[in-house]
């Protein structure tokens, strides 16, 4: 079965008038899931990655396991008060609330060559705090990739106007 048959919709989840697309039946979709890692994997196998950064929560399954694929590390960008060193902390607009990211000071360096993942881009807001983030470490920034993005948001102008490079496997 293809990717995007294996993500089904919620109607009014978490609140009235939000489509929300669910991730669950992919993941536990052997062929689904190894597909999409692979086709990760292949994407940056050759790019010289140190690191994949993942956002907590949903971001975090692909992002292991893109990082376990390609042989590097792996840093979590983590909902505030869970990480227990000095962190940087970025908040930002979500579709259906407000949160905020954190992610370790010593996480990443200027030596650092990183993609960020996560399973949905939605309006933007998650992903450019990632960026955000990412960019106080010094680390280099190679692109931000995920499984799903909602067109009807404007989450892939928002990281177009800032020059960051996006990549997306199934478009709704
Ligand atoms: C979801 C999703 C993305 C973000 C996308 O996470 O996993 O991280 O929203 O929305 P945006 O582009 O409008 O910022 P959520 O905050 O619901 O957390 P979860 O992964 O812990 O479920
Ligand atoms: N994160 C933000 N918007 C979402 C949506 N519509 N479905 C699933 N996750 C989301």
């Amino acid at each position: 079965m293809s990717i995007e048959h294996l993500i089904r919709v919620i109607p009014d989840y978490p609140k009235p008038g939000i489509l929300f697309r669910d991730i669950t039946p992919l993941l536990a979709d052997a062929d689904g899931f190894r597909e999409v890692i692979d086709r990760l994997a292949e994407r940056y196998q050759d790019k010289q990655l140190t690191h994949v950064v993942g956002i907590e929560a949903r971001g975090f399954i692909f992002a292991t396991a893109l990082a376990y694929k390609l042989g590097v590390g792996f840093v979590p960008l983590r909902k505030p008060g869970k990480l227990p060193s000095a962190t940087y902390r970025y908040s930002y607009q979500l579709e259906y609330g407000e949160d905020s990211l954190e992610i370790h000071q010593d996480a990443l360096s200027v030596h650092d060559r990183v993609v960020i993942i996560d399973d949905l881009l939605a309006t933007g807001g998650t992903v450019l705090a990632a960026v955000e983030l990412i960019a106080q470490t010094q680390a280099r920034l190679l692109e931000c990739a995920f499984l799903v993005q909602l067109d009807d948001l404007s989450g892939v102008q928002r990281l177009a106007d800032a020059n960051i490079p996006s990549y997306t496997l199934c478009r709704f």
